[in-house]
């Protein structure tokens, strides 16, 4: 993994906070990324939410692409209005915060074959036009980040199951954060399926495929914790 010097950012979305697997494997991670005396910034977009985008946030993102890639101070300047300033003043930490991370951590469980709506609210407001490009040298912001997407989902979506293709969530995952961005080659992501053996029928007789699907899901998330830096310290962000 990157730069141990910027913060892991760690972020879970998962609605449940007392069984959740997506929650367990982060914090397994996160756990071992403390013990090696790395800072890790934590949130919690379930249960502190990112308000929905409104319709100033859609116009002032209309008005700064019209302009290209800007600083965070100069999308600040094209402001207007008392509706954009909320919006901008909801948007601007997110993004910052992303920007710091020296890589980042998402705990996603499958909801209705997507991600949830609580991550989606965060995706919508940090994917603020141009946010992620450096305004001088369009060099990709993003690009030199490790990222780690922990997936949780209660049934099995590989090929040859009934649910083959209804997948929306890795592959829309790995479409949003490298359309972001993100270097194809520092995107890791892990899923653990079936997690719902015991509770729906349907899944009977698939505890042992459930318990080895946790089980490799388990090991890769150590052995990423466990991975020493890579990557040079890069600068915390270009404002
Ligand atoms: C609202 C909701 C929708 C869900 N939809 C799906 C689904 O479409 N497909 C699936 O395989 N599991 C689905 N599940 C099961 C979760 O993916 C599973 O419990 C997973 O472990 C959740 O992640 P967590 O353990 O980190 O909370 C759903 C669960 C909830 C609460």
């Amino acid at each position: 993994m990157s730069d141990m010097l910027a913060p892991l950012l760690c972020l879970d979305s998962s609605a449940d906070r007392g069984e959740s697997v997506s929650r367990r494997l982060t914090a397994e991670f996160t756990r071992e990324w403390r013990r090696r005396g790395a800072a890790v910034r934590y949130r919690d977009v379930s249960a502190d939410p990112v308000p929905l985008i409104g319709e100033a946030y859609a116009r002032l993102g209309r008005r700064v692409e019209r302009r290209g890639a800007l600083s965070l101070s100069d999308i600040g300047r094209l402001v207007a209005g008392e509706a954009e300033r909320r919006e901008w003043e909801l948007t601007r930490p997110l993004v910052a915060e992303l920007r710091a991370a020296g890589s980042v951590l998402l705990g996603v469980p499958m909801y209705n074959f997507g991600v949830p709506a609580a991550l989606k609210a965060w995706i919508d407001r940090v994917s603020f036009p141009g946010v992620f490009i450096d305004p001088e040298t369009g060099r990709k912001l993003l690009g030199d980040k490790d990222f780690v997407v922990i997936c949780a989902r209660g049934g099995a979506y590989g090929p040859g199951t009934p649910r083959e293709g209804f997948d929306h969530q890795e592959p829309y995952l790995r479409a949003y954060l490298t359309n972001l961005g993100v270097d194809p080659r520092r995107l890791e992501v892990v899923s653990a399926e079936l997690t719902r053996v015991g509770d729906v029928p349907a899944l009977d007789g698939l505890a042992d495929l459930a318990a080895a699907s946790l089980a490799a899901a388990r090991d890769r998330v150590r052995e990423l914790a466990g991975s020493e830096p890579a990557g040079a310290p890069e600068a915390a962000g270009i404002d």
